[in-house]
């Protein structure tokens, strides 16, 4: 524009309307350049396109009954877990069955939780909130001694427990291995899995990408796994996630990629 206008200043008024003319030209030409290029935008924003993930495992059904809130009195009714049981490990495995176009996608996963028994009790309480639980196994540590049965495995929606029974109660200072599937919605709370869709551009070429986040603190832990979902019970964590080849797994921890994992030709990735 600088360089316009000194060459205006140096010719004469009837080269004035010349110049006008290509100006307006260029400003038609600017403004039809525009049109098309967000035409062209608005054309090429869709959701990517995503290989179909094959529904390979189907979740079994429950062994044991859940039953919701039964009204029933016992340590269910209090706020805070008890400390007669202290988890050790987490084994987690999570499959996000995630569709970017579909309004709700599912999760699946197994838990091995290592728990030892401080005080006997014949009751096992977790955190457990909006998600399925499919199958779930006590078994003891120690090979060749035998757990307690599982008598009942229910819901207990005032604190959000899962309340399993069993026959007879766990010994002190054993330790024992409790294994849980469980299968959820992904973005049903406002913690846990979340979803959330960006815009990826390349030069024109634009569409919506979605990343699913997790987010435990303060109580959503329990939306995403069975747990015990109280700052003090500290453990540690070996999580394996199951995701489609053209997704990228990332996590703030250390992490090993191993290879293929469940279904569908999927990754498997250890954090
Ligand atoms: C689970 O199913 C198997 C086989 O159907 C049965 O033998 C076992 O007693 C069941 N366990 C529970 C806890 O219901
Ligand atoms: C739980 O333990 C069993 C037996 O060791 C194993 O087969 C299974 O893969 C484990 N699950 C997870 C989630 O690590
Ligand atoms: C666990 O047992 C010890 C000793 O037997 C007892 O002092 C403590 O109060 C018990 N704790 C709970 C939570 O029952
Ligand atoms: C999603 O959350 C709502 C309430 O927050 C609950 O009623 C519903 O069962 C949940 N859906 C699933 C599939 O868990
Ligand atoms: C509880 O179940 C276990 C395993 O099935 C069995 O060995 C034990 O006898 C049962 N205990 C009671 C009190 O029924
Ligand atoms: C991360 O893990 C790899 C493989 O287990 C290991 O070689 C590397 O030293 C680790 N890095 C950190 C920062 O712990």
């Amino acid at each position: 524009l600088r360089k316009d206008s000194g060459l205006r200043k140096s010719r004469s008024s009837t080269n004035k309307s010349t110049v006008a003319f290509f100006t307006l030209l260029f400003a038609a030409l600017f403004i039809a350049f525009t049109v098309f290029a967000v035409l062209y935008l608005r054309s090429r924003t869709g959701f990517c396109n995503f290989a179909e993930e094959e529904e390979s495992d189907k979740v079994k059904p429950l062994n044991c009954t859940v039953v919701p809130t039964p009204g029933r009195q016992g340590i269910w009714d209090h706020y805070r877990l008890p400390t007669s049981l202290v988890p050790i490990n987490y084994q987690l495995v999570l499959w996000p069955r995630f569709h970017p176009e579909s309004p709700e996608s599912t999760f699946t996963g197994d838990v091995n939780i290592t728990f030892q028994c401080k005080n006997a009790t014949d009751v096992i309480l977790l955190h457990s909130e909006q998600i399925e639980v499919t199958v779930v196994e006590l078994v003891r540590f120690e090979i060749g001694t035998e757990a307690p049965q599982i008598l009942e495995v229910w819901r207990s929606s005032l604190y959000s427990y899962l309340v399993i029974n069993l026959n007879e109660t766990l010994t002190e200072n054993s330790i024992y291995v409790l294994r849980i599937s469980f299968s959820g919605v992904i973005g049903n709370s406002t913690g846990g899995f979340n979803v959330d869709i960006y815009i990826k551009t390349v030069y024109f070429h634009s569409c919506f990408r979605s990343v699913i986040t997790t987010q435990m603190e303060p109580t959503y832990a329990r939306t995403v796994f069975p747990c015990f979902d109280e700052p003090s019970f500290k453990a540690t964590f070996d999580i394996h996630l199951i995701y489609l080849p053209n997704y990228v797994a990332l996590s703030n921890i250390n992490n090993s990629f191993l290879g293929l994992g469940g279904g569908g030709g999927s990754h498997l990735k250890l954090f």
